[in-house]
């Protein structure tokens, strides 16, 4: 991964340069688009993704995982999530890291990295993925409150091409792991650092708001909760959000 860079001082947003760029059969796999500013950064649900010139990680990664199905697509978010969460761990005691279902990184209870996948599928498998990462390194002005940076958290300025890379090599560790269809090791692994698992919290759904429980995260990536009454109710993405 990373044999091709395509560093952009500023483009709308990476995703959206990679599906052009692969539209146009322009991309290997493994390419990386990098950029030190986004105009129009994409979040998850319609969002936008804000990130100040040069301070952060904003790239994508173009994969071609033809070996998973339709149905396996959230093998993905959880590759990406414990990639990210292995670097972040490096910086800081492990037990402050964890990742947010379905894959956003939490460091010290705040938004540390976000991630926006994109599929195609063809003949009922992933024929391509635009993986979309954003990470809050050297932040320190402007942030949500819910959101943090590895300068804030821990007070130095970090090498972001050091970062980008150590990233890309545990991305390239949990490929090869999940190319051998053994998938048992990275599920454990991203249920163990699930942030609130078997914790009460407040949530809302499509019905309203209610304390529950994130009891499992089934291999499809659907979220099981428990509610007050010990009734478990099931979500796919976008269905439920933590308040
Ligand atoms: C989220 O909402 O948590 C996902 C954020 C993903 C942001 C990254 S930044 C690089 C890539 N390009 C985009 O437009 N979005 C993703």
């Amino acid at each position: 991964m990373g044999k091709q860079l395509v560093s952009l001082p500023s483009c709308h947003s990476t995703n959206d340069v990679m599906a052009q760029m692969s539209a146009k059969n322009q991309l290997h796999e493994g390419a990386i688009i990098i950029t030190k500013h986004q105009t129009k950064g994409k979040g998850q649900r319609g969002n936008e993704w804000n990130s100040p010139a040069g301070q952060n990680l904003t790239f994508s990664i173009f994969l071609r995982p033809r070996f998973l199905k339709a149905t396996q697509q959230f093998e993905l978010n959880r590759m990406v999530s414990l990639s990210l969460l292995d670097v972040v761990k490096n910086f800081k005691d492990e037990s402050r890291v964890f990742v947010k279902w379905p894959n956003d990184l939490i460091l010290n209870k705040k938004k540390v990295a976000g991630i926006l996948i994109e599929n195609s599928i063809s003949q009922n498998a992933i024929s391509e993925s635009i993986v979309g990462i954003g990470l809050n390194v050297n932040q320190t002005e402007n942030l949500l409150p819910t959101a943090t940076s590895l300068q804030q958290q821990f007070n130095k300025e970090f090498e972001l091409e050091k970062i980008l890379l150590d990233i890309v090599q545990r991305l390239e560790h949990y490929y090869l792991i999940m190319r051998s269809q053994d998938f048992r090791f990275i599920h454990e692994l991203y249920e163990s650092k699930l942030y609130l698992k078997d914790k009460v919290a407040y949530y809302e759904d499509g019905i309203g708001k209610f304390n529950g429980i994130i009891r499992k995260v089934y291999p499809d990536g659907v979220l099981e909760i428990e509610d007050e009454g010990g009734i478990y109710k099931k979500y796919q993405f976008k269905e439920v959000r933590l308040l």
